[in-house]
């Protein structure tokens, strides 16, 4: 038997003895009631028609673009002013959508469609050519004409006698019908993003299915899909970076292919892709350019990353199964006594009155305001999980209120949808709804009465157990969406988005003043608008570690920027040495946070012995140094789009090597972080990208392209900067220094770094100061771009290097 079948196994037991419970009962009855509802409230698929677009007919200029006739279909192309192209079979418009930020982008007037060789058309823009065959095929290419991507002409199946494809937006709020497309990239591509991803950040060949899942008790490497799925790639080859995003929230599946360069005969083996999606429009944005840019395309489109609050960049601690207030303090001022920084505690599920949302357990949390105001003269905010499941009780004030209202999903016969969730039998908000929003935006009200600073929002995929079948709403439940009407075949995929919207909303409305701090175990394109995620249920063991990573960065190339891991894994019982390396990473992502399950080992780090307890607190004082430096990259992140947690190509997609790197990142422009996701490791190869970069402990120079092997003792991770960069920190006197890392001499080696001036966790957007570097003759200058004094003290770090062996000199 096998780790994974010994993994069934267990699932199974548990899945027995969970059914001879009240719990268990009730999920039977659930999933057998989900069934029964989709039997009646589901169309049948019979006997269905393929259909391709056929020959061209003709086509129709307009701005951006235009609209290109088939005999079967039609494919509007149209480029925005960003850059953003857009391409949309069978009447397909880019709105309504939940990705997009607000109004879809204007049109670029200077985009023209026209006439092409061979009977086909093109439409010409600045960054981008698109051409479009007599059968509908489509090219992405460089101005230069190399292609990026090639789409075969797609293939639709839909039930014999239906309406057809010439019904304007067809497939949005409607049926519309299944699709498929196939689509090739270069041979040397690499494939990225498609949401959070187990098994990346490198996507590797296999079958991506985008249907937001609980995968149940916890997840490993091979686990797929999770949580947080999206249909939006990344492709990094020699040629360029390009994004799509198919625009589409119906189950669906991504197959990648990566391609072989001379494979066989000589010939490269271009990749391939290969979109299908059980209904839905067939529309599908890309954005072509360097990571850099294409990322700064997908934030413009789909919305700049909320900027959390300050102190949600610190260090959280988090437990399902803090028994009562007691317990609370007991850990905090374990923190306390132990001189460990720790920004927020998290009060999950156990605080709640029996599991029920916005209540509190009086007998266990008597004066939970009075327990917030106390942490928070010692600097600890208080979160607070919430589910969006609601008690269907009459007694239960949420229900009363949302039954009232009438606010929760619906079946086809017009009852409520019933499920089970940790407090027993719910209903679900239909968050599709603009009124159920704000209804539930308000219930918040009472989360900040109780002195919560943010919220964490869970089990929103949403789940709803079932002893069989699928973990989540009836398909056939009926959803608002946003007043088109449809079920939850659309709806699924952006029911959490939808949430999250209503709780960031809510908290604006609420306390105006203070920027909300929000994430979500789920969410879709856009959710980065409203705040970030986790990485949900992490297995505890070195497996676990590598796929919280492989999270977060996919997360980060999926527009998500704000999200980290569970620290010490969600279940279990870590070792000493896994969980110091958690913490050790955890300390360079963006959300920093110790978790775990009721039934796990405790996470505070003075739980593992001496030695883990002094180089989890020597970890916990960096992360604390580095605050400015985390500040700075949020407010980046909210106006470039760049992620905290960038891939190790991402100033150099070219570099092969680094494009299959996956176990280092760059922490923001400066710092590349290789931390250790294998038992005993005492040293480890890192791979640099071009440019020298420092040990940050020892200071030595490494240059790069190549690998180098560093030590990596338990005292800390290898930690690179890169030569001339400007890292804003907090000095010795609690101000912000900045460390200035050598830059290489002459004109090539000259650097730059950006503050972001803390301005509070209001609404004020913070001026960016830029700073440049260089070193000449010796003498190294460090310049307020812009003019101006530099304001800032300076700190040089890092060793010159044998050649350049005069000590730097500092002159500004
Ligand atoms: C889910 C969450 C986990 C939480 C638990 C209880 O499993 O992913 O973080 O502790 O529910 O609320």
């Amino acid at each position: 038997m096998d780790a994974r079948d010994l993994v069934r196994s267990e699932k199974l037991v548990r899945s027995v003895k969970v059914i001879c419970t009240a719990q268990g009962l009730r999920s039977l009855r659930s999933a057998w009631r989900r069934r029964r509802s989709d039997a009646v409230g589901l169309p049948r698929r019979g006997t269905e028609l393929a259909r391709v677009p056929g020959e061209v007919e003709g086509a129709d200029p307009e701005p951006g673009g235009g609209v290109v006739r088939f005999a079967r279909s039609s494919l509007r192309v149209r480029v925005t002013t960003g850059g953003a192209v857009f391409c949309g079979w069978d009447g397909a418009e880019p709105e309504p959508s939940y990705a997009l930020d607000g109004p879809c982008p204007e049109a670029d007037e200077r985009a023209e469609l026209e006439p092409d060789t061979g009977g086909g058309w093109r439409v010409v823009s600045e960054r981008v050519t698109v051409m479009v065959s007599r059968t509908g095929r489509v090219e992405v290419r460089t101005p230069g004409g190399v292609v990026l991507r090639r789409d075969l002409p797609p293939r639709w199946w839909e039930p014999a006698g239906a309406p057809g494809p010439a019904e304007p937006g067809a497939g949005v709020g409607g049926e519309g019908a299944r699709w498929m497309q196939r689509s090739e990239v270069a041979a040397d591509a690499r494939f990225f993003g498609l949401g959070g991803r187990a098994s990346g950040p490198r996507l590797r060949d296999g079958v991506y299915r985008l249907w937001n899942t609980d995968p149940g008790g916890s997840f490993e490497p091979g686990d797929d899909p999770l949580y947080l799925t999206m249909p939006v790639q990344l492709v990094v080859a020699d040629a360029g970076t390009h994004l799509v995003f198919h625009d589409n929230s119906w189950d669906g599946s991504v197959t990648l292919r990566e391609g072989e360069e001379g494979a066989g005969s000589g010939h490269d083996r271009p990749g391939s892709c290969r979109t299908r999606m059980d209904g839905g429009p067939l529309r599908y944005w890309v954005i072509v350019g360097t990571p850099a840019r294409v990322l700064h395309g997908w934030a413009a489109l789909t919305g700049a990353p909320a900027v959390p609050p300050q102190w949600a960049l610190g260090h959280h601690h988090a437990r399902w199964g803090f028994g009562d207030a007691a317990e609370v303090r007991r850990v905090v001022a374990g923190y306390r006594e132990r001189d460990l920084p720790l920004s927020a505690l998290h009060l999950d599920i156990d605080h709640y009155a029996d599991h029920r949302v916005f209540t509190v357990d009086g007998a266990h949390f008597p004066d939970l305001p009075g327990l917030a105001a106390e942490l928070l003269e010692d600097g600890v905010r208080l979160v607070s999980i919430v589910d969006p499941a609601v008690k269907a009780e009459p007694g239960d004030a949420v229900y009363a209120s949302g039954a009232a209202e009438n606010v929760f999903v619906r079946d086809t016969r017009g009852h409520e949808v019933r499920g089970v969730v940790w407090p027993g039998e719910s209903v679900f908000p239909d968050f599709t709804d603009p009124r159920v929003r704000k209804w539930w935006g308000g219930l918040y009200a009472e989360r900040l009465a109780q002195g919560f600073s943010g919220v964490w929002h869970d089990m929103n995929e949403p789940v709803s157990f079932a002893a069989f079948g699928e973990t989540t709403l009836p398909r056939s439940a009926r959803h608002a969406l946003e007043g088109r009407g449809g079920d939850h075949r659309e709806a699924h995929n952006v029911y959490a988005l939808a949430m999250a919207r209503a709780g960031y909303e809510g908290l604006c409305e609420l306390r105006p003043d203070e920027r909300p701090f929000l994430f979500s175990r789920s969410g879709w394109a856009g959710l980065q608008r409203y705040g970030g995620s986790w990485s949900g249920d992490v297995a505890t063991g070195w497996a676990g570690l590598r796929a919280s990573l492989s999270l977060v960065i996919g997360l980060g190339l999926s527009g998500v920027p704000y999200s980290g891991p569970d620290i010490g894994g969600f279940t279990g019982f870590p070792s000493p040495e896994l969980y110091l390396r958690w913490f050790q990473l955890g300390a360079y992502l963006p959300l920093f946070r110790t978790h775990s399950a009721i039934s796990a080992g405790r996470r505070e780090p003075w739980e593992f012995g001496s030695e883990v307890l002094e180089h989890a607190a020597a970890a916990l004082r960096e992360r604390q140094r580095l605050m400015p430096y985390f500040t700075t990259l949020a407010q980046l992140a909210a106006r470039t789009g760049a992620p905290y947690v960038r891939p190790v190509w991402w100033r150099t997609p070219k570099d092969r090597a680094l494009r299959d790197c996956e176990d280092a990142f760059l922490l923001g422009d400066a710092l590349l972080v290789a931390p250790v996701l294998e038992e005993g490791t005492r040293r480890r190869p890192v791979r640099l990208p071009r440019g020298r970069w420092y040990d940050t402990v020892t200071g030595r120079a490494y240059d790069g392209p190549g690998k180098v092997v560093l030590d990596a003792p338990l005292s800390g991770i290898p930690v690179l900067a890169r030569a001339g960069s400007v890292v804003p920190v907090t000095g010795p006197d609690g101000g912000v220094e900045l460390e200035v890392w050598t830059p290489c001499q002459g004109r090539k080696g000259s650097g730059a770094g950006t503050l972001a001036v803390e301005t509070g966790d209001g609404w004020e957007k913070p001026e960016l100061l830029r700073f440049a570097t260089r070193l000449r003759d010796g003498a190294l200058t460090v310049e307020r771009e812009g003019g101006g004094e530099v304001g800032y003290p300076v700190r040089i770090r890092g060793e010159a290097p044998l050649e350049e062996s005069k000590p730097p000199r500092r002159t500004s």
